[in-house]
């Protein structure tokens, strides 16, 4: 049988069991109205309250300034690498710019291509997406009307430790997969965006926070829906919202809040599972390969293999039977991979690190 504790998946992921309980109680009656959460109009005052308490939640949470907008909106990350240069770089002089670091921002070029010019500033394909680039190497046309790229490569295991410094070209973030898994400054960003299954609840719904100055850039003439600034003006609801997942985000935001004490203490968390996980690999060196170079190393995937490629296949037998679940690494670059997201509790880590000893010690 798998276990919720033990689950290392890429996302949809974990979720912290107090708020996997409040959410089974909501599905057949909220406490606040008896009606199933499932069954709840997004015109209901209740909805309302929810949309502004998630919305502070995370305003509290990062302390994020009122001049940023917070959205919740569906289409997940990959509407985003379309809709970002739609709504910031159209009829653009200069050509918007992508560090394409990863499976993910390799993707966000490709989707953004038809829509706008756009020119990579730097690649890390040919070395296998193993490093990441220094901020300060990079050059920028003083004119690009962005600059995207991905803080955590989700598929590779790769997290840029730093923001670049503030320059003239506005920089957009694709956090989806270390969103709330510690503290940035937001000030130094013109938009942020995070799906929510990784750290923040179930698949659809996705965070956006807008600086408001960047809405003057819109063009007009766009669909409504691909239009953030329809979703600015309707607070959210402009058509259906998914009511369901919002409501589980704003459970993810109270326990980060409540049982964790906010991000300050989330990340010192993290970083104790991702040094226990990376430690364990390392021990068995000749067993294990981990796919990123140690400065880029992230907290929040860990993507390693087998080095005799002859024992995958019966490394993931075991942790199944163990209970473990999600072990295995993205299509793309196959191995295995663990995913370290808030939920997943540091004795979940142990048991981990207790099973790749254990079968270190039989086959290392
Ligand atoms: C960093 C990152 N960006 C974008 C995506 C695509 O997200 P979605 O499936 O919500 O479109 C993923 C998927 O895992 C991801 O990890």
């Amino acid at each position: 049988m798998l276990s919720n504790l033990l689950n290392f998946s890429g996302g949809p992921g974990a979720l912290p069991v107090s708020v996997l309980e409040q959410t089974r109680q909501a599905i057949i009656a909220l406490p606040e109205t008896g009606l199933s959460v499932l069954g709840m109009s997004h015109r209901s005052d209740w909805f309302k309250a929810l949309l502004q308490e998630a919305q502070d939640n995370i305003r509290v949470l990062l302390g994020v300034p009122e001049r940023y907008h917070i959205l919740f909106l569906q289409g997940g990350s990959s509407l985003q690498f379309s809709m970002i240069p739609m709504n910031f770089a159209h009829r653009a002089a200069v050509p918007a710019e992508f560090v394409s670091s990863g499976y993910w921002s390799r993707k966000a070029v490709t989707e953004a291509a038809p829509v706008v010019p756009v020119r990579t500033v730097w690649d890390g394909y040919d070395e296998g997406f193993r490093r990441l680039p220094d901020w300060a190497s990079l050059e920028h046309h003083p004119e690009a009307p962005f600059l995207h790229y991905i803080s955590n490569e989700t598929v590779e295991g790769l997290q840029f430790r730093d923001a670049p410094l503030p320059g003239p070209v506005p920089l957009i973030a694709d956090m989806s997969s270390d969103f709330l898994s510690r503290p940035f400054d937001i000030g130094r960003y013109a938009m942020v965006y995070a799906h929510a299954q990784k750290n923040l609840g179930p698949a659809g719904v996705t965070l956006a926070l807008i600086d408001d100055a960047m809405l003057s850039r819109i063009p007009g003439g766009l669909p409504p829906m691909l239009d953030y600034r329809t979703h600015v003006k309707h607070g959210s609801n402009y058509n259906t919202p998914p009511v369901f997942s919002i409501y589980v985000l704003n459970l993810v935001s109270r326990w980060l809040r409540d049982e964790i004490g906010g991000v300050d203490a989330i990340e010192q968390i993290n970083a104790r599972k991702a040094a226990a996980l990376y430690g364990a690999l390392e021990r068995h060196v000749n067993l294990f390969e981990i796919h990123a170079e140690p400065e880029a190393r992230s907290l929040m995937n860990v993507a390693f293999r087998l080095r005799d490629p002859a024992l995958h296949d019966g490394f993931l037998a075991e942790s199944r039977a163990a209970g473990f679940s999600g072990l295995e690494g993205h299509r793309s670059i196959g191995g295995l991979r663990a995913s370290l997201y808030n939920a997943v509790g540091e004795p979940a880590v142990a048991r981990l690190t207790e099973l790749l000893d254990d079968f270190a010690a039989r086959h290392g």
